[in-house]
């Protein structure tokens, strides 16, 4: 324990050193947040590569928001932490800056590069940040997606929505009233809810500003499948492809179980 500790100790001090040399603008609190990303990763990527030093992107990507503690690497894949939960129900970010269309079109031509192929709306809306990403994130960001970019990497990420470009309130209606005439089978429920939402509302969860749902909790099949597929504040809508209607019905038997209704 001591070793590691002392190990620990040596490697946020280097780490804090380089930071320092290499970005040498950055303010107290920037530097407190990369240090802490970087120390993980760098025990991380000393048995991989040799390399000490993350590119900006890469920080920025695994860097948890100090307003919800969630971190862009939390929700999409870029290749190497797919081990994460969520990953599997959004999208990959490889090539993003170059794909002709992002966020279900809502950019397109030099509108995707601009927005970090979409990613300013994530950083808003998801990491709850304050102000709007800078030039400089939007160029690192871009970078990154840049550097992990192959042959296969696709030019338009396709996927039904019922949330995008607005609310589609009559469809919500009509996908409401088809998981209420499901029968939810509320064991494969848990499963599903551990995999897809427990990462935030589960027991263990790191995540802040997190409602309850297994005490007081007021809503039901609807409103579940409301959140589900329209998304709310930090809250990501799922599509279709990833959360079939018999899985929200399976979600909401596991909820209402837990909830005694
Ligand atoms: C809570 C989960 C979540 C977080 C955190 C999050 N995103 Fe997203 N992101 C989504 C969802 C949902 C979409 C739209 C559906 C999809 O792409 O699967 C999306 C879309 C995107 C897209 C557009 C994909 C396309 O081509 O249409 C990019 C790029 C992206 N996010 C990057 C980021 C980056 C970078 C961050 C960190 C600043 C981030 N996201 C944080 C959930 C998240
Ligand atoms: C990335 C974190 C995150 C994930 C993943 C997530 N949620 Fe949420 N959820 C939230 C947040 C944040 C809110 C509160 C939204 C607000 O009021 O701004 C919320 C709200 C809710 C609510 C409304 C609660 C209330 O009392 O009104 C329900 C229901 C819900 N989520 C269900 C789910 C289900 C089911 C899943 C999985 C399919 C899920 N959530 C996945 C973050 C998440």
């Amino acid at each position: 324990m001591k070793k590691l500790n002392q190990r620990l100790f040596v490697l946020s001090c280097s780490a804090l050193l380089i930071l320092c040399y290499v970005n040498s603008g950055c303010n107290k609190d920037e530097k407190q947040k990369q240090v802490t990303e970087n120390k993980t990763d760098s025990i991380k990527s000393e048995n991989l590569t040799n390399s000490s030093v993350d590119s900006p992107g890469k920080q920025l990507f695994y860097m948890k928001s100090n307003q919800n503690n969630i971190a862009c690497a939390d929700c999409h894949s870029d290749g190497t932490n797919t081990g994460k939960g969520l990953t599997k129900y959004f999208s990959g970010i490889a090539g993003a800056d170059k794909r002709v269309s992002a966020y279900h079109g809502r950019f397109t031509g030099e509108e995707v590069a601009k927005n970090a192929g979409g990613a300013t709306v994530c950083w808003e809306s998801y990491l709850k940040m304050k102000t709007p990403m800078t030039e400089e994130q939007i160029k690192s960001l871009n970078d990154f997606y840049s550097s992990l970019a192959t042959n296969n990497s696709p030019s338009e990420v396709k996927y039904e929505t019922i949330s995008l470009p607005v609310k589609d309130k009559a469809k919500l209606k009509t996908e409401q009233n088809a998981v209420m005439k499901l029968t939810g089978d509320a064991s494969k429920g848990e499963t599903t809810f551990n995999n897809a939402c427990g990462f935030c509302h589960g027991q263990n969860s790191t995540i802040k500003k997190i409602p309850d749902l297994f005490d007081e909790f007021e809503g039901n099949v609807k409103s579940i499948t409301y959140n589900v597929r329209f998304g709310d504040g930090a809250m990501p809508f799922f599509k279709n492809s990833v959360l079939s209607e018999q899985d929200i019905a399976d979600i909401s038997a596991y909820i209402m179980k837990k909830n005694g209704k």
